[in-house]
């Protein structure tokens, strides 16, 4: 049985590959250590959190005594790293605390790690670390590391470190730099949850600068199956970009969303742009594709569906992470825009 420290599993694209892998690989053991930030929810969990195969611990990846006990007393054979501060907008008006989670908390696991003689080490990165694009091409795994926000300068540092780590003490890793994920459970401060939320409630969308920004959208399941065909087939060492082959102008999400929900186009208001804003992101998951055979499944059109469902079925979820200071969050980022 393969046993998995998860770490940052309570968040959206973690608690998603929590409930793939114990639903999809019942001989798979996870041990999921998450700090519960404000965007980590033990109820993204709901209905799997006291599954035999899985133990919650409450605790921080940047204690390095911890992840080594847990690693030791729990028989840990792989590590798949989600944990970090992960809004770009949160890392430009604070960009400490992404250095301390996703650099320190990265370097902390990996010296717990080193000499345990672990099967495969698996960095959970972005493809934002690759900077931005203009009209044309796509960010390949030999694309020059060029990040742009404070978030992605701390994940390519990141890259960095596990990088160097497999150099210099033979640790086996990969990386994974995937686009923007959307689906189940993600917090409405990335751009599709916040624009279903602002819309339920008939608030304005705030679209920033002329919205014509391009991301490459992938279902959250389909980045939780690359992962997957990660620990199982690849070779160490190896970095593998995935992609939903779905690139779309913000302004063409936001118009899919207000007509799916029946809203008027009247709620959209242009605001001041982001700082560093990368224009364009686009993946060519042409290797992962051909060396381990991963495809995505779920068309933008299928998953936008599916992701507007879950939220209008879930207006207790999305009301109990609203509540408290997420206000407070939108009122400092929006005020003034
Ligand atoms: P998220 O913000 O929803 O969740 C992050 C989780 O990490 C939360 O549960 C939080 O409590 C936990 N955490 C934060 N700091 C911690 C610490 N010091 N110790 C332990 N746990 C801690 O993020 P997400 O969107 O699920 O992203 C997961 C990973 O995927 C991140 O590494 C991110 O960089 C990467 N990624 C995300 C996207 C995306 O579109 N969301 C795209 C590409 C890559
Ligand atoms: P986001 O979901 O924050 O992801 P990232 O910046 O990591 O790609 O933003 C996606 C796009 O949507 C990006 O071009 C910024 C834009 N955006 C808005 O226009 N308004 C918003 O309120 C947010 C959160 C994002």
């Amino acid at each position: 049985m393969s046993r998995i420290l998860v770490t940052g599993g309570a968040g959206f694209i973690g608690s998603n590959f929590v409930r793939m892998v114990l639903s999809e690989h019942p001989e798979t053991f996870l041990v999921n250590l998450d700090s519960l930030t404000y965007a980590g929810n033990l109820e993204n969990l709901a209905g799997f959190l006291d599954h035999a195969n899985h133990k919650f611990v409450k605790g921080d990846i940047c204690d390095g005594q911890l992840v080594e006990k847990i690693i030791d007393d729990e028989g840990i054979d792989t590590i798949v790293n989600f944990a970090a501060e992960s809004h770009v907008d949160r890392s430009i008006t604070g960009a400490k605390i992404f250095i301390e989670t996703n650099v320190i908390g990265t370097l902390s696991l990996l010296e717990a790690a080193r000499g345990k003689g672990l099967e495969r080490f698996v960095q959970v990165s972005t493809d934002e670390v690759y900077g931005s694009l203009g009209a044309e091409g796509k960010f390949t795994e030999r694309t020059l590391l060029s990040p742009n926000s404070p978030y992605s300068a701390s994940k390519a540092a990141a890259d960095h470190l596990v990088g160097a780590f497999g150099r210099t003490w033979g640790l086996k890793y990969n990386i994974t730099r995937c686009s923007n994920n959307y689906g189940p459970y993600q917090f409405p401060e990335k751009l599709i949850p916040l624009m279903i939320n602002n819309a339920l409630k008939d608030k304005e969308l705030p679209v920033y600068g002329d919205g014509l920004y391009v991301r490459d959208w992938l279902y959250v399941y389909d980045h939780c199956t690359a992962i997957w065909r990660v620990i199982e087939k690849a070779q160490p060492g190896e970095i593998y970009n995935a992609g939903g082959c779905n690139e779309k102008p913000n302004m063409e999400v936001v118009n899919l969303i207000l007509d799916r929900l029946g809203k008027p186009k009247s709620l959209i208001k242009h605001v001041k742009d982001r700082p560093g804003h990368d224009r364009r992101y686009a993946i060519d998951a042409g290797k992962i594709m051909s060396e381990l055979g991963w495809r995505p499944s779920v068309t933008f059109e299928e998953g936008i569906n599916k992701t507007i469902d879950w939220y209008l079925d879930n207006a207790d979820w999305l009301g109990h992470v609203v509540s408290g200071d997420y206000q407070k969050y939108y009122d400092s980022m929006y005020a003034d825009r």
